[in-house]
C-alpha cells in the first residue's frame, strides 16, 4: 500500500524527518557521514515515515551518504528516503542515483513559486516556473514512483498562481505536495485557510497526500504546522530539536507531542515510538553541537522539571497536576540503573543491542574497556552514558589528532597552565604548552599550539548526561576559522573531568576543520555562501 492510501485510511500523519537536509542547513551543523547514518538509524527506530536524507546534488560527499543511507536504512520494513532536487534534470538525476538502493526510494523537487523569488532570483515567468515544474516532476515520474513536488515560498505566494502550479505537478505525476512556508511568515489562520483553499481548487488534489513544511522566524512553526495538519494535510515536515536554516523548522517532538497528547481532541495519530524521542534529540544535539534550551518545550532539561514548591507538592499528590504527559512517554527515564563496575561483557553487548547500537565484535570490544574505564570513577551507569560513550568512541570526526595526555594546574595564586600531549596522523607525538585565562582556556592554547588553524571559539556549552556528582559532562564547542569566519566546526567530548571532555571537544571540532579543509568534505562555506534567498544550498535555482 502506497504511503498515501495508508494515512488516507487510517487517518495517519505521516512523519517528514528533514533533520539531514533542512537541519543540517543550520549554521555550524556539518556531519559526518557516519554520523549522518547513525542519525537515520535512530531516526528509523523513533518511526520516522520519511527520511528526507540530502541534497544530493550539493556535494559527491552528500550524494554518497544518501546513497549510504538508502542502502542501509531504507531497507523494506524501513521508511521512505528522500532525497532533494531542485528543479533542475542533473539534479534529479543525482537525487535519484542516492534515493535508488532503498526499498521505497522518494524525489523531491522544488521551484520558488512567489513573484519575489521569481523577479529576483530565478528571473522567470510564471509560464516558465509552470512548464519547468511540470517537465522536472514529469522527467522525475519517469524514474521513481513516489515524487514530491514543493513550490518554494508558497506562504509568500499568490494562491491562484498555487493553484495552477500544483494542479500541473498533479497531472505530471506529483504524489506529495509539500506547502512551504518558506521564510516563516505565515500565522497559523492564514496557513489553514491556504491549504483549505488549494485542497478545494487544485485540480486531482483528492490523489495526493498534502504535506506542510514550516519555518520558526516568527516562532509559529509548530502551530502553523497543526493548522495545516487540521485543514487537511497529512504529511508534516519536521526537524529533531527543530534545528534548521535560521530560526529552524517545526520541531518533531513538539508536533508528535501535540499529537499524541491531544488525541481526543485531535482524532490524529502517528507512527512514532514517542519512547525513542529523548534519545533522538540528544544524539542530534551531540553530533550537530547544537544544544538544546533548557526550556525548550519536550526535549529540554526543564520540561519536566518542578521547581515552585506549589507545584512539587501537587505533583506529588497527583503527577496530573501540573504534567499533561509523563516523562516515560518520550523516553526520560531518570532513574533506571543499567549498569555498574561489576557487570560483565555479556550484559554490556546486550544493553548495546537494545540500545540499538549495531557494533562488530572489535567495536563491542573497545567500547566495552570505554565502559570499564568509566565505571571505576562512575558508580552506576545509564543508558543516556552508553550512547555518549559509543557516540565518543565511533562516530564523531575522524581522529587526524588525538588526545593522549593531559595535565592542567590552576587555582590561586598561579597562573592556569595546561600540558597536552597529542598523537598526529602519522602517529607522532606532540606537546604543546599554555598558560590561559583559566583552566580550559589554557587546554585550549596548549592543543591550538599544535594543531593548526588558528581559530576563535564562538560557543562553548557544558551539561551532565547523568545526575549526580560522578556524571559524565559532556561538553560542545564551535569554533571559527580565525582567517575566514565563515568556515566553522563543531565537536563535543564526555568524560566524567569536564577539562578532559573540554580537550575531547575542541580536539573533535578542530579534526572536523582539518577533515573539511583537506576535502574529505565540502567546505561548509561553499554552501552556505550561496544561500542567499529561502535555506537552500544553492541559489541558481534554475540550474544556469
Ligand atoms: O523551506 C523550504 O521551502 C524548503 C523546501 C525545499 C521544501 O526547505
Ligand atoms: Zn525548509
Amino acid at each position: 500500500m502506497q504511503s498515501h492510501e495508508r494515512s488516507h485510511h487510517m487517518n495517519r500523519v505521516l512523519i517528514f524527518d528533514t533533520t539531514l537536509r533542512d537541519g543540517e542547513q543550520s549554521p555550524g551543523a556539518s556531519l559526518t557521514s557516519p554520523e549522518k547514518l547513525e542519525i537515520a538509524r535512530q531516526l528509523s527506530r523513533l518511526g520516522v515515515d520519511i527520511i528526507e536524507a540530502g541534497f544530493p546534488a550539493a556535494s559527491p560527499d552528500d550524494l554518497e551518504a544518501v546513497h549510504r543511507i538508502a542502502s542501509e536504512v531504507g531497507t523494506d520494513t524501513g521508511p521512505v528516503i528522500a532525497g532533494l532536487a531542485r528543479a533542475h534534470p542533473g539534479d534529479i538525476d543525482r537525487a535519484w542515483e542516492a534515493v535508488r538502493p532503498a526499498a521505497r526510494p522518494r524525489i523531491h523537487t522544488f521551484i520558488a513559486t512567489s513573484d519575489l523569488h521569481l523577479k529576483h532570483k530565478l528571473r522567470m515567468t510564471r509560464s516558465e516556473v509552470i512548464e519547468r515544474a511540470r517537465e522536472m516532476v514529469a522527467y522525475a515520474r519517469s524514474l521513481c514512483d513516489d515524487v514530491e513536488f514543493s513550490p518554494e515560498d508558497a506562504g509568500r505566494s499568490d494562491p491562484a498562481f498555487l493553484v495552477e502550479v500544483l494542479g500541473h505537478a498533479i497531472e505530471a505525476g506529483a504524489t506529495t505536495l509539500n506547502i512551504p512556508d518558506t521564510v516563516g511568515y505565515m500565522t497559523p489562520d492564514e496557513f489553514s485557510r491556504l491549504l483549505l483553499h488549494l485542497r478545494r481548487e487544485t485540480s486531482g488534489a483528492d490523489h495526493v497526500i498534502w504535506s506542510v513544511h514550516c519555518h520558526d522566524d516568527l516562532g509559529l512553526a509548530t502551530a502553523n504546522s497543526l493548522a495545516g495538519i487540521q485543514a487537511g494535510a497529512r504529511q508534516v515536515e519536521v526537524t529533531i530539536n527543530g534545528i534548521g536554516e535560521r530560526a529552524g523548522n517545526t520541531s518533531l517532538e513538539e508536533v508528535v507531542m501535540t499529537l499524541h497528547t491531544r488525541r481526543q481532541h485531535l482524532g490524529l495519530d502517528t507512527g512514532i515510538d514517542t519512547t525513542q524521542i529523548i534519545r533522538t534529540s540528544r544524539m542530534v544535539a551531540a553530533y550537530t553541537g547544537i544544544g538544546v534550551p533548557p526550556n525548550k518545550a519536550v526535549v529540554g532539561s526543564n520540561a519536566f522539571a518542578h521547581e515552585a514548591g506549589i507545584h512539587q507538592d501537587g505533583i506529588l499528590k497527583h503527577q496530573g497536576t501540573y504534567e499533561i504527559m509523563t516523562p516515560e512517554t518520550v523516553g526520560l527515564d531518570r532513574s533506571r540503573l543499567i549498569l555498574g563496575k561489576h557487570s560483565g561483557r555479556h550484559a554490556f553487548r546486550i544493553r548495546l543491542e537494545e540500545l540499538g547500537f549495531d557494533l562488530d565484535e572489535d567495536a563491542v570490544e573497545i567500547a566495552f574497556h570505554a565502559f570499564k574505564e568509566l565505571a571505576d570513577r562512575k558508580k552506576s551507569i545509564t543508558d543516556a552514558d552508553i550512547e555518549a560513550l559509543v557516540a565518543d568512541e565511533f562516530y564523531g570526526p575522524e581522529e587526524i589528532f588525538r588526545l593522549a595526555d593531559l595535565q592542567v594546574t590552576c587555582g590561586r595564586p598561579g597562573l592556569p597552565t595546561a600540558t597536552v600531549r597529542l598523537i598526529g596522523p602519522h602517529e607522532e607525538e606532540h606537546i604543546g604548552v599554555a598558560v590561559g585565562s583559566g583552566p580550559v582556556d589554557a587546554v585550549f592554547r596548549s592543543i591550538d599550539d599544535i594543531v593548526e588553524p588558528p581559530v576563535t571559539l564562538v560557543e562553548y556549552t557544558v551539561h551532565s548526561i547523568t545526575e549526580g556528582i560522578d556524571a559524565l559532562g559532556n561538553v560542545t564547542v564551535r569554533i571559527v576559522d580565525a582567517r575566514d569566519p565563515e568556515h566553522s566546526g563543531s565537536g563535543h567530548g564526555a568524560d566524567t573531568d569536564i577539562i578532559i571532555a573540554s580537550a575531547k571537544a575542541y580536539l573533535a571540532a578542530k579534526n572536523r576543520m582539518i577533515a573539511h579543509a583537506t576535502g574529505t568534505r565540502p567546505e561548509p562555506t561553499e554552501t552556505r555562501d550561496s544561500r542567499s534567498d529561502g535555506d537552500m544550498p544553492r541559489a541558481d535555482e534554475n540550474g544556469s
